[in-house]
């Protein structure tokens, strides 16, 4: 039901076909992964088809190996009018040893849009009461903020690489 569901994780072992030529998981891969499962919250939390509109701050802390058990783990840190913010951390685990290890984490702004219309749509919002909560919607605004006013100055300066 939207609006209830904040967090959302995907569960699998890494496959021989998302190898890359160091033997390891594939970059790529790891991306795919991310956006499934931050799809899947966005569209848990508001009940509706959204777009991803933004990735950032994403870091490749540790490899994944093949054979590994992966935990990809989506959770709501904020909310705009339509927008949506997903902190999406990758734990990898070799099913031989207990420990699961942070591989990957960033940040994911998904838009709820109307799917016929194609124009963002009002999501549920989220209101954070806890500490912890406070602190990671008030670091997604400051992400927002920096994205922006980077954003701005790059598309004056270097108009063919984000042209719109
Ligand atoms: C994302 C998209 C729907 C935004 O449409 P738009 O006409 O720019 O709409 P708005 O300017 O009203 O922005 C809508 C919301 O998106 C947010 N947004 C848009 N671009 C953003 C960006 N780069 N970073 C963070 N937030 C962004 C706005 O802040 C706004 O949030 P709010 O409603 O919570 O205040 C549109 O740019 C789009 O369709 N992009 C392509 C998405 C896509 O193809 N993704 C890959 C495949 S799913």
């Amino acid at each position: 039901m939207r609006g209830q569901q904040r967090e959302l994780s995907f569960r699998f072992m890494a496959q021989p076909g998302d190898v890359n030529f160091g033997g390891k998981v594939h970059g790529g891969a790891v991306m795919r992964w991310i956006d499934q499962t931050g799809y899947a919250a966005a569209v848990a939390w508001s009940g509706a088809y959204c777009v991803t509109a933004a990735v950032s701050s994403i870091q490749f802390l540790q490899p994944i190996r093949i054979g590994d058990l992966v935990s990809v783990q989506a959770k709501l840190i904020h909310t705009g009018h339509s927008s949506m913010q997903f902190a999406v951390d990758v734990l990898a685990r070799d099913l031989r040893q207990g420990q699961s290890r942070l591989t990957t984490s960033c940040v994911m702004v998904f838009v709820a849009v109307d799917a016929e219309a194609e124009h963002p749509i009002e999501v549920p919002k989220w209101t954070p009461t806890e500490p912890d909560d406070l602190k990671l919607a008030a670091y997604a605004e400051r992400l927002s903020e920096i994205s922006r006013s980077m954003e701005k100055p790059l598309r004056e300066d270097h108009p063919g690489i984000v042209e719109r």
